[in-house]
């Protein structure tokens, strides 16, 4: 087994079996990576391996389209497209609470 550890999610930690994909992880083990498509269209799962990099599998196409080649040198991979072959820490950006008021959330939309 390995271990996961979900630093956004004040760093909670799950166990895995080996070659686990880590939005499945997440998912069963309510890890909070947010996600949408789960099929690595919709760059939703981006997240950040800040540890055990090595232990994560290659980069595929679809994640060298939806993240830039300096984030991916940073560790930046997409949660449905990772398999972990050992521990590891992830972080993410944490979704901004939907709030009323579309003003807001046009303005939010506006920058990239
Ligand atoms: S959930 Fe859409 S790209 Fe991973």
């Amino acid at each position: 087994m390995i271990q996961i550890t979900f630093l956004t999610n004040q760093g909670k930690v799950a166990t895995a079996p080996e070659n686990s994909n880590l939005l499945r992880v997440s998912l069963r083990e309510q890890g909070g990576i947010p996600f949408k498509c789960g099929g690595g269209l919709c760059g939703t799962c981006k997240c950040r391996i800040e540890s055990g990099r090595e232990h994560t599998d290659d980069i595929k196409a679809k994640e060298r389209k939806l993240i830039s080649a300096d984030e991916l040198e940073e560790g930046y991979r997409l949660a449905c497209q990772t398999f972990v072959q050992g521990d590891i820490a992830v972080s993410w950006e944490p979704r901004t609470p939907a709030r009323s008021g579309s003003a807001t959330a046009a303005a939010e939309s506006g920058a990239g």
